[in-house]
């Protein structure tokens, strides 16, 4: 899989010319004074010509390159990531990896994922320094419906069912909001597709728990209308395409 980088995306443009050191700042070279010494030592490709000048002009139609690599002035960047076993969603752990092994975060400026997967869990992970999508697909009364596969010790039963749409208790101060269990296979091991509106820590394994089963695998699949794209490996990522470009302006201005 190429790995795209953002800054090659013609997703959002500006139309206004701007100073070079705050077009590399805004692409997320690094700051207003790191960018000042970067350029004091090396040069920035403007349309194949080098450019050390902070205060150049930078043109909307110019193609800046800087260390080999094409930049853009977007302003936020959409990640949908397959997220593999054995990684954290954190901006930093001591102990693991994390997600930022794989979406290189030092020049795409506060990248976050939308909520968290566990360190076992695979699947879809949306990441992206756009606050407001963020708060959007997160917010608890938005009640955004999240899709996972799992793989369960025992047996499922249609009790089971209706234990989860009831509401469970999870241990928590407060019971679990009703979930959607549907059960795929059933046998000493059994499969099924958990729909929950909310992000509780652990949430699909402590509902399995408080029926008698343990996760040995999770996987999402889906955040609202965002679906894991199976031709990413775990570990790949992609920009988002222009459907998806489509629902981040739909759940940003609160129509879905
Ligand atoms: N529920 C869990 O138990 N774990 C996850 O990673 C996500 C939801």
């Amino acid at each position: 899989m190429e790995h795209l980088f953002a800054w090659q995306t013609d997703a959002f443009s500006f139309v206004e010319d701007m100073r070079l050191d705050k077009y590399l700042c805004d692409a997320g070279v690094g700051t207003r004074s790191e960018v000042k010494k970067i350029l004091k030592k090396e040069p920035v490709y403007i349309n194949g010509n080098p450019e050390k000048d902070p205060g150049f002009q930078v043109k909307e139609e110019d193609e800046i390159v800087f260390r080999k690599e094409m930049l853009s002035r977007e302003e936020f960047f959409y990640y949908l990531f397959h997220k593999p076993a054995g990684c954290v969603c954190a901006a930093v752990d001591h102990v693991h990896d994390t997600v930022f092994k794989y979406i290189p975060m030092n020049r795409k400026k506060d990248l976050s994922t939308v909520g968290r997967l566990d360190l076992d869990t695979e699947g879809l992970l949306l990441v992206t320094n756009d606050g407001i999508f963020h708060h959007a697909m997160t917010s608890p009364k938005r009640e955004v419906p999240k899709l996972y596969y799992a793989e369960v010790t025992g047996t499922l039963i249609e009790e089971d069912i209706v234990k989860f749409a009831s509401g469970l208790d999870i241990g928590d101060d407060k019971s679990a909001k009703p979930a959607k269990l549907e059960i795929v296979s059933s046998g000493d091991t059994s499969v099924g597709l958990v729909t929950v509106t909310e992000g509780r820590f652990h949430e699909v394994k402590r509902l399995f728990l408080a029926c008698g089963k343990e996760v040995t695998y999770l996987k999402r699949l889906s955040m609202g209308d965002f679906q894991l794209d199976e031709a990413l490996k775990p570990g790949e990522y992609r920009k988002f395409n222009e459907k998806e470009m489509n629902y981040v302006k739909k759940y940003k201005s609160g129509t879905i």
